[in-house]
């Protein structure tokens, strides 16, 4: 009997020549999955295209809800932005995709799984890391490692293999998911060079926005978003929803020189409308119910746990850990924000919350209840070992112009 492979399938170029890849020099049989983590492909499409390569059998799995639930809303809490600037959103996807494609090899005997993921990539790393840490014994191959084929030389493959191939309508490569779109290759590989309109799709150019501000009022229970504009939505309704309307705003476009975790700086762009808005929204909540040594920790741990998502260490249990530290601090963010979203920028217009540190009592310039005479005694402990300090250092200057005298008379 042939030993059977669960091939990661997103029905594009590589993956295809992955199938016949691993049937031809490997001698597997080829089992696929495709999962809708809510990127838009033609999945029946998909299924068709894995079925005419001769796969086993092929899974088509909505994983949209798990996606939201256990990898989009975590990132909400974390204020997840790798760098300060990138939202995580293919890197969250990929322990998901490794965590499906060990389950079907458990459910179909297989004894190896695959990804097309390059060698110059994270993708690689968070797959095949998250694979083993499930399951040690897995074999994982790589044939797009391996293989070095350029892109004609793949066409080749692909027309003498019988795959079916589309001429490339696109130059770029695109990973999307409910969190955001990436964008990668051709001329965005120069830094220097301003993104091609093109290559934007869920976001608006900034000078063709509407001329008039738009508004979203979110809502956000224990720290993940539960309703917009008064309206209650599910995860994935609601994050479609704020994608839509901030995109078209022009907001959630990011331009940035990113540097992955093999070492290589590039360049990349995202289209992340939901979670640029989202995150502004949660950061700025959490700044009004958190108190000052919470936020100033948090946002410690935050990056921490960018980093871990990014670098492909989901499973590493310091990432638990961390869990366990922000929900700590979610149960009281909840409240509302309101966002102005024009020509590309958001702002935050208001927030509310029924757990809000704010009191309008003390901070008020307009006959607040704090005593400002308790300033006074405040400020001479508060500067007490600076001016100890300054008096010390006084005295070692006396003394040491008291030596150096002694010295120049003895
Ligand atoms: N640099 C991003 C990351 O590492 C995006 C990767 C995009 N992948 C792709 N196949 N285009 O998460």
């Amino acid at each position: 009997m042939r030993d059977t492979v669960v091939l990661a399938y997103s029905g594009g170029l590589d993956t295809s020549v992955c199938i016949r890849w691993l049937q031809e020099k490997y001698g597997y049989d080829v089992v696929t999955v495709t999962l809708d983590l809510g990127q838009q492909d033609e999945l029946r499409a998909i299924e068709e295209k894995a079925h005419l390569l001769g796969v086993k059998s092929h899974y088509t799995l909505d994983v949209q809800d798990e996606f939201v639930s256990g990898y989009v809303f975590p990132a909400i809490k974390f204020n997840a932005m790798y760098q300060g600037k990138y939202p995580l959103s293919t890197a969250l996807g990929r322990p998901l995709i490794a965590k499906k494609l060990a389950e079907v090899a458990a459910k179909e005997g297989a004894d190896a799984v695959a990804h097309g993921c390059t060698g110059k990539g994270n993708d690689q790393v968070r797959m095949e890391v998250t694979v083993k840490s499930i399951n040690p014994e897995l074999k994982v191959v790589a044939p797009v490692r391996e293989w070095n084929m350029s892109r004609d030389e793949e066409i080749r493959y692909a027309l003498a293999h019988g795959i079916p191939i589309k001429p490339s309508k696109s130059i770029y490569s695109v990973d999307q998911n409910l969190w955001g779109r990436s964008i990668e290759s051709g001329p965005l590989e120069m830094p220097d060079q301003e993104p091609p309109a093109e290559v934007f799709e869920w976001t608006t150019l900034p000078e063709e926005a509407p001329d008039t501000p738009g508004y979203l009022e979110i809502q956000f229970t224990e720290g993940v978003p539960t309703a917009v504009d008064g309206t209650s939505m599910r995860g994935k309704e609601l994050i479609e929803h704020v994608s839509r309307v901030a995109g078209s705003h022009g907001v959630g476009a990011i331009d940035h020189v990113e540097d992955r975790l093999v070492g290589i700086k590039s360049r990349e762009v995202y289209e992340c409308p939901a979670a640029v808005a989202i995150i502004e929204a949660h950061r700025d909540l959490e700044k009004l119910v958190l108190t000052r040594n919470e936020l100033a920790f948090k946002s410690e741990v935050e990056r921490e746990w960018a980093w871990l998502v990014y670098s492909g260490l989901w499973l590493d249990p310091l990432r638990a850990d961390l869990d366990r530290f922000v929900e700590g601090t979610q149960d009281r963010v909840t409240g509302k924000v309101r966002l102005k979203l024009y020509k590309g920028s958001v702002r935050v217009a208001g927030r509310s919350s029924p757990c809000s540190l704010y009191d309008i009592g003390l901070s008020t310039y307009n006959g607040s209840r704090f005593d400002q005479r308790m300033a006074a005694g405040f400020i001479e402990l508060w500067g007490l070992q600076s001016r100890t300090t300054s008096l010390t250092r006084e005295g070692d200057r006396r003394i040491g112009h008291q030596r150096k005298t002694a010295k120049a008379a003895g």
